[in-house]
């Protein structure tokens, strides 16, 4: 028997939800294919992708640190299990790529073994994956990635999530400018402590980004799709981030931001055209290469 497990990348934060709202796109993703192997243990056997930078031993690589925490939790680590990772979106690109690989791993290891466990409840052995490759623990990307859709997180230490419905015409456009931005150093640049007026302009966005989506109030996404705490930090490691954000903007996008720890950026709107629109705009400011390749359309 074999599992093939495809695992989306993710926008996180979403502008104004720092660590805590993130939400999945239809490509690119990463794949895991895992089958049973009279060896015990888990054995990765092949990586592609990845130009030799990941690390073939299980407990070093993100997605086998996933499948041995979940398989040590269910008491199955003798179990004897062949993993094939297929890396199909870049490293340090804003779009979550540990994390999918992160949640392909435990995803596919739970299949594998006749489903023990729900989607929500693999949720923490995913983040243990992630966590090992960027140190810090946060679900807005490996949450989306496992349930799909908007996830909010009230609570990244207690796991409290809520997924919430995406409005019906609401379209992603995300772009990924050809360069690497380490997570760990984007989240370093950021100040540990900020004043009481960005934290307030910060909640009454997020609330606002909540009940806009909530209520198909486009109006009010757009209003509240603001982050005043990590994107005017973050914003110069992205070369040409106001210019693609008033292209964006000029283009008819609902807001715009960085996605994740960047340099991905992301648009969201109303529409398909407008997305594809959108997304043309923001890449011609990047000289990315034409949409499916450092260019994604995709409903959310
Ligand atoms: N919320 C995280 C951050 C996402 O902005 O650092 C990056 O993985």
């Amino acid at each position: 028997q074999e599992v093939r497990v495809f695992a989306p990348a993710t926008v996180a934060n979403v502008a104004c939800g720092y660590d805590v709202l993130g939400f999945a796109i239809d490509s690119p993703g990463d794949e895991i294919v895992v089958r049973h192997c009279s060896k015990p243990g888990l054995h990765i056997t092949a990586i592609t992708g990845d130009e030799g930078k990941l690390p073939k031993a299980a407990e070093k690589n993100t997605a086998g640190v996933a499948a041995l925490d979940l398989l040590r939790h269910l008491g199955m680590t003798d179990r004897g299990i062949e993993m094939e990772i297929h890396k199909k979106m870049p490293f340090g690109s804003g779009l979550g790529s540990s994390a999918a690989s992160a949640v392909a791993g435990a995803y596919a290891v739970n299949c594998l073994i006749g489903q023990p466990l729900t989607k929500k409840q693999i949720l923490p052995f995913a983040m243990a994956g992630e966590a090992s490759a960027d140190g810090a623990w946060h679900a807005d990307n490996v949450a989306p990635c496992l349930l799909g859709g908007i996830v909010f997180i009230r609570s990244n230490e207690e796991l409290d999530i809520a997924q919430i419905a995406p409005p019906k015409d609401l379209w992603a456009a995300v772009v990924h400018p050809d360069i690497e931005v380490l997570t760990k150093v984007a989240r370093e640049i950021l100040p540990k402590e900020i004043p009481l007026l960005n934290a307030t302009q910060q909640i009454g966005n997020l609330g606002g980004l909540l009940c806009g989506l909530i209520q198909e109030d486009y109006g009010l996404i757009s209003r509240s799709l603001h982050d005043v705490i990590a994107e005017p930090r973050r914003q110069k490691l992205i070369p040409d981030f106001y210019k693609a954000k008033h292209a964006a903007i000029n283009s008819g996008a609902l807001g715009f931001s960085i996605s994740g720890a960047g340099p991905s950026v992301f648009a969201l709107c109303e529409g398909e055209e407008s997305a594809h629109r959108v997304a043309k705009a923001i890449a011609r400011v990047f000289d990315a290469v034409p949409l499916g390749n450092q260019a994604y359309v995709s409903r959310i």
